[in-house]
């Protein structure tokens, strides 16, 4: 592809693909970190999405690989899981934790969620944890899953909600943004960290996608780490939205970008450790 045959859609998808490329490797480190944080939410989604022994499931925007373990473990050695991701870097990683973990049941297939490059109905059900905010175009991704679904399978997605109940992810954006000289940006601008958590609006995409018996469930998930620093840690080697915009910073201008940062999330710190509010909607569908 010529660069002036690229549309918005695919620079953006370009970006995407190396803003995780780069973070993968602080994504993969802090895995048990985002195991604990996400633990509630990832067991209802298996359960949403109905993951039973023998099944053949797809994950989308599969990261690191965390749920892919889940997913693997519950389908057992007669299923089978397809983990995809836009970034090959990302999903070596899902690759390798999945062999280290003695499950040989995982594939992984590089793809645009958008554009999956699969078979038609080859799916007994799909799950999607925190990727779909990502897609510029979010109903073409759900309707994809809808295709590689087979008739009656069940696909249950993650997103974060609104602006409102995620303090922290609004205050990391807005911080990031200021200091990158930026300006504020419609947090439901599509392709955002919390861009479908308008309410009402992922039950909207999932019926127009095709699937029925749609379903939206909050669920609160708070990140509970030892301190503010932690938590930052976590952030500064894997949060790829909040590095990409800090990137073009000196060194000066990042670490008073990040000493900002720090100083807004500190009002979570408690006696009993830093605990971040975080809210999540988990949706669910039937082909
Ligand atoms: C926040 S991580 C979540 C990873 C994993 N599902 C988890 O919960 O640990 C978001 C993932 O979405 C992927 N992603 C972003 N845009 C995508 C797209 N258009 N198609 C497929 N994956 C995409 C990124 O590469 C990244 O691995």
């Amino acid at each position: 592809m010529t660069l002036n045959t690229m549309t918005v859609g695919d620079a953006f998808k370009q970006d995407m693909r190396v803003q995780w490329d780069a973070a993968a490797a602080g994504w993969d480190r802090h895995g048990s970190e985002i195991r604990d944080w996400l633990r509630m939410p990832t067991d209802a989604m298996l359960e949403m999405a109905g993951i039973r022994e023998g099944q053949t499931v797809l994950d989308v925007a599969a990261g690191a690989g965390d749920q892919t373990l889940d997913l693997a473990a519950r389908v057992g050695v007669q299923g089978a899981v397809v983990a995809t991701d836009i970034s090959a870097g990302i999903l070596a990683y899902a690759l390798g934790n999945a062999i280290r973990a003695g499950h040989h049941n995982v594939r992984i297939h590089e793809a645009d969620a958008e554009d999956l490059n699969l078979g038609d109905a080859m799916f007994d059900a799909a799950v999607c944890r925190l990727g779909l905010m990502f897609l510029p175009d979010p109903l073409t991704g759900i309707s994809q899953v809808y295709r590689v679904l087979k008739p009656g399978a069940r696909f249950c997605s993650i997103v974060f909600a609104g602006p409102d109940m995620n303090p922290c992810l609004r205050i990391l954006m807005s911080t990031a943004l200021r200091h990158a000289g930026l300006p504020p940006r419609d947090p439901f601008q599509p392709g955002g960290l919390v861009s479908l958590g308008k309410p009402g609006l992922m039950d909207d995409l999932f019926q127009r996608a095709g699937f029925r018996a749609v379903a939206t469930t909050r669920m609160e998930a708070p990140f509970r780490m030892p301190t503010t620093e932690h938590y930052l840690a976590f952030i500064r080697e894997s949060a790829g939205p909040i590095l990409q915009i800090l990137a073009p910073l000196d060194d000066a201008a990042r670490t008073a970008a990040w000493a900002d940062i720090a100083a807004q999330l500190d009002v979570y710190q408690t006696d009993t450790g830093w605990i971040g509010p975080n809210a999540l909607l988990l949706t669910t569908g039937q082909r």
